[in-house]
């Protein structure tokens, strides 16, 4: 092995290391205009439900799980609330998560 291709081979390990940290940070102001599109007719606009059996998203005691299991439930669905598999990406919806997170601080 040539002296080049062992320093290309260990920098492109890197680079597949580096590729895979999700290149994306969440975007709360994306995923707010989404979450006024689609999420507020139930979960209202600050959070506090207009659908009374949604979770109230106000509360302290409000999304103490974490982003993924959040994530699982805008992807899955759960009881009335529905999926959005399909119909948004895994990006948008981890956008909408950190968008839940800034609805507590508001109150
Ligand atoms: C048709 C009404 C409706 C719409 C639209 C809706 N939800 Fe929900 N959502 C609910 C209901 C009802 C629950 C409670 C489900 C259960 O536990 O039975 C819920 C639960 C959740 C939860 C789980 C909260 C927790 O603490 O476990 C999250 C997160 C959530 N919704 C986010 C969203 C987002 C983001 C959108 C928009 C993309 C959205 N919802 C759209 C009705 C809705």
């Amino acid at each position: 092995m040539t002296r080049t291709f062992s320093t290309f081979l260990r920098h492109g390990a890197l680079w597949l290391l580096l590729g895979a940290v999700p290149a994306h940070a969440a975007d709360p102001s994306n995923g707010g205009a989404l979450y006024q599109r689609l999420c507020a007719q139930c979960h209202g606009a600050r959070g506090v439900p207009v659908l009374p059996v949604s979770p109230d998203f106000s509360l302290p005691t409000a999304l103490l799980k974490p982003d993924l299991a959040l994530l699982s439930v805008i992807r899955d669905g759960r009881g009335a609330m529905p999926a959005y598999q399909g119909q948004l990406k895994d990006r948008e919806m981890l956008d909408l998560v950190a968008h839940l997170r800034t609805l507590k601080a508001r109150r």
